[in-house]
């Protein structure tokens, strides 16, 4: 299970990863359409959500980068000394080398992601940055319970790291069972640190969806180019118009794919059709003031205790103690 190879420990839990068939058969054949986000992250879809991350359009990003940057040594202070961080989905580990930078001797990062690969080369290249923080790395679907293997280190903190806004794209009641698995999973005195984007006026939320380079579009439309390569589909892409808007009712951006015309595509050897101007849901992304994400961590056991902000109030870091 565990290897000490290139400097860190990998634990493989084998996550059966769903079935991007399944999902696209289920999805494509309700009313209304869906296709769940997390498929839109294959290795183009990846590429193009770090493209999104770089436009002038999209403020997420940089915004919370700046924020842990600038309270690096407030957040430092809560964590405390000897801290084993515990990062769940944990990319490319870019954002938690400010926190590492800045914490008093960590006594691990734990780095649990699915995308196996991606994890091995990205944990290698934290652990080679970091001589001297033993580094452990998880593969694992973190959407549902899973075990920690046994951490290195003295007793330290158990934090949770879940950075992004990730979190934005779960409904708010699957947000409280997720804060309290994760509550579960780092055990008693176990915290987290989470990345939320606020709400704000609608026409900065509906820029950052709608960027005129065009990124945000050709990332939703790769959604239906997968589709094409990995399940030998023939959907004209061209004829899906990339829709994206903030649903001020629901306080959440929702992105959709709308057939321009009346067609039918083949899809696995299965026939699906789409009216003119029916839609594709393919992604929700929640934003919450500061109070509703409060409420969300209070019903999942959690007490808020400390937030911040950048000056323009676009984005909210917490920090997040288990009752
Ligand atoms: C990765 C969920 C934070 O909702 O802003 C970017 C993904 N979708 N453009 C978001 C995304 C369309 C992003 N999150």
């Amino acid at each position: 299970m565990a290897d000490g190879d290139g400097g860190f420990a990998f634990h493989d839990l084998a996550p059966g990863e769903e079935s991007f068939r399944d999902a696209v058969f289920s999805g494509l054949g309700r009313t209304p359409k869906m296709l769940p986000c997390k498929f839109f992250y294959d290795e183009r879809g990846s590429a193009l959500f770090e493209e999104i991350c770089r436009l002038p359009e999209y403020y997420l990003t940089r915004t919370e980068i700046a924020i842990l940057e600038h309270r690096a040594g407030a957040i430092a202070a809560q964590i405390g000394p000897h801290a084993r961080l515990v990062e769940l989905g944990s990319g490319a580990s870019i954002k938690v080398r400010i926190l590492l930078r800045a914490l008093a001797n960590p006594a691990a990062y734990v780095a649990v992601d699915i995308s196996r690969e991606w994890l091995r080369e990205a944990a290698g290249e934290l652990a080679a940055d970091f001589p001297d923080l033993p580094v452990v790395a998880v593969c694992a679907d973190y959407t549902r319970p899973f075990p920690l293997p046994p951490l290195p280190g003295p007793g330290g903190k158990r934090v949770g790291f879940f950075p992004g806004s990730t979190i934005g794209n779960f409904e708010p009641d699957a947000v409280v069972r997720f804060l309290r698995h994760c509550g579960e999973l780092l055990g008693p005195g176990g915290e987290m640190l989470i990345g939320a984007d606020l709400k704000k006026e609608p026409a900065i939320l509906n820029a950052a969806y709608n960027d005129s380079a065009g990124k945000n579009a050709a990332f939703n439309r790769n959604l239906l180019n997968r589709i094409n390569r990995e399940l030998d589909g023939d959907i004209d892409v061209a004829r899906f118009a990339h829709v994206a808007f903030y649903n001020e009712a629901a306080g959440r951006v929702e992105l959709y794919l709308e057939s321009r015309a009346a067609q039918s595509a083949r899809i696995a050897g299965r026939r699906f059709d789409f009216a003119a101007g029916e839609r594709i849901h393919t992604e929700n992304s929640y934003k919450y003031s500061i109070d509703e994400f409060h409420a969300l961590a209070v019903r999942a056991g959690f007490r808020p205790v400390d937030t911040w902000t950048d000056p323009d109030r676009l984005f909210s870091v917490h920090y997040l103690r288990q009752e």
